[in-house]
């Protein structure tokens, strides 16, 4: 067996440009000087090349003391394509994958937010000890503090920086003009416990706050128009949570499946359907869903498709999907809000408003959840969705479907998508092999 130290860098930045190529080779410079095993650099094109590359050292007897992946991220992990590509390895995926680590191997994502969820559920899953950063990265000529690159630089780094944005007008700012950014990278221990990224902990404030699903006026709307018509229906509810979605249709469909990966939560979703014989809630953890091949007319996931493996469990909703059953997805995702629709923002906010007085208790309780230190330390490793990432996802899959906004916050907006009824469920496209 050959130790090596593997740096892998995508070769697409956002639209495509030559950073990560060069903060490859900056690195590799300096593993060489420290080390005095073989350091390998390689271009990843599309995701796949990732799982070639560690066929070939399993291949070869090799093993990875460091492996460094340079590149963008998304909250759930590296990406591989551009901002209109931005292909990932969905979670499943990963566990799957083998990496060929030495022991006590070590993983370092240099990359934006990866210290959020995927560096400490890399650390549980490959058992492995993993660096990631919790906020942005930024490109710069010193690995000590910012210094802007040129195209003479001889050495570019990717470091860390602290607040919420290393780009964008403020963050540019406050790098140019100096201001300390340097965030060092956060590790993650193999097995450690310190994340619980689970709705567990927080289970009960959760079911206290959406009793009653229609406090989700925009949400619920939009599913009640989007119902398929005149029709005894089965659904299946992924990433149920406390069953409310189901209680409420459960006196007009036939049969429904709550499935979610929170045992504490699913303890309440059948507490809170204790009367409805109809409903079920079975516990999962990945994309196999347990129920029989198609036996569904309608899958729906409110608020929790970030979270999903997207490609894989595609799959199993296309086993368990009946021939012209449909699929709707609501969930909300990070944007900011454009000028354009600076109206549409002030009149869903006076909305919003009016909803809080509406319902004082879901208010009050709601106020409780948002403050409580379990849902903050949930949150901070549990976060959502970039809109472009949602969108490229939905829209590549389901050809000619359209995402909408239904409601549009300053820093994030709900999107709805109806897939139609899917006449032929083998046309749902996927790109997972
Ligand atoms: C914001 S809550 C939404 C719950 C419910 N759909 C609603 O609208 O109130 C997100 C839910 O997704 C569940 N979840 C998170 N990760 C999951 C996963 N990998 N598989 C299934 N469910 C998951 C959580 O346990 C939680 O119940």
């Amino acid at each position: 067996m050959t130790n090596i130290h593997l740096i892998v860098y995508t070769t697409k930045y956002r639209k495509g440009s030559a950073e990560f190529q060069r903060i490859a080779a900056t690195m590799k410079d300096e593993l060489e000087k420290q080390y005095t095993d073989e350091v390998l650099c390689l271009p990843i094109v599309t995701k796949k090349d990732l799982n070639k590359i560690f066929q070939d050292l399993i291949n070869e007897d090799k093993q990875m003391l460091s492996y460094h992946f340079v590149g963008h991220s998304g909250m759930y992990g590296p990406m591989y394509g551009t901002v209109e590509y931005p292909e990932q390895y969905s979670p499943f995926e990963i566990k799957q994958m083998e990496f060929p680590f030495a022991e006590n191997g070590k993983a370092y994502f240099h990359c934006c937010r990866s210290a959020r969820w995927f560096a400490p559920f890399f650390a549980r899953v490959k058992s492995v000890e993993s660096y990631g950063y919790y906020n942005y990265t930024t490109f710069t000529a010193r690995k000590d503090k910012f210094k802007r690159i040129t195209a003479n630089s001889p050495k570019v780094y990717a470091i860390g920086s602290i607040g919420k944005k290393s780009h964008g007008y403020i963050g540019s700012l406050k790098k140019y003009l100096g201001f300390p950014v340097l965030e060092k990278m956060k590790s993650f221990q193999p097995n450690s416990t310190e994340v619980d990224a689970t709705y567990n902990k927080v289970a009960e404030l959760y079911d206290a706050v959406f009793q009653d699903i229609k406090v989700r006026e925009d949400e619920w709307e939009w599913i009640s128009n989007h119902l398929p018509k005149n029709k005894q229906l089965n659904v299946l509810d992924i990433g149920c949570g406390n069953g409310a979605l189901l209680k409420e249709l459960s006196s007009t469909i036939l049969k429904g499946v709550g499935i979610d990966l929170s045992e504490n939560i699913l303890q309440r979703a059948r507490l809170l359907n204790k009367e409805n014989n109809n409903l079920t809630f079975k516990s999962i953890d990945g994309p196999k869903i347990p129920v029989e091949d198609q036996s569904m007319d309608l899958v729906i996931s409110m608020l929790s498709f970030r979270y999903l493996d997207w490609d894989p469990l595609m799959d199993e909703i296309k086993r368990v999907l009946k021939p012209g059953g449909k699929i709707l997805v609501l969930d909300m995702v990070t944007v900011p809000v454009k000028l354009k629709e600076l109206p549409t923002f002030i009149v869903h906010k006076i909305k919003q408003r009016r909803q809080l007085k509406k319902y004082p208790e879901f208010n009050k309780n709601l106020a409780k959840l948002v403050s409580h230190p379990d849902w903050k330390k949930m949150l901070a490793y549990n976060p959502i969705r970039a809109e472009h990432e949602m969108k490229w996802y939905l829209e590549s899959r389901f050809p000619g479907r359209k995402v909408e906004k239904i409601n549009i916050g300053y820093h994030s907006c709900i999107l709805a998508f109806d897939s139609g009824d899917i006449a032929n469920i083998q046309d749902i496209k996927l790109t997972y092999p």
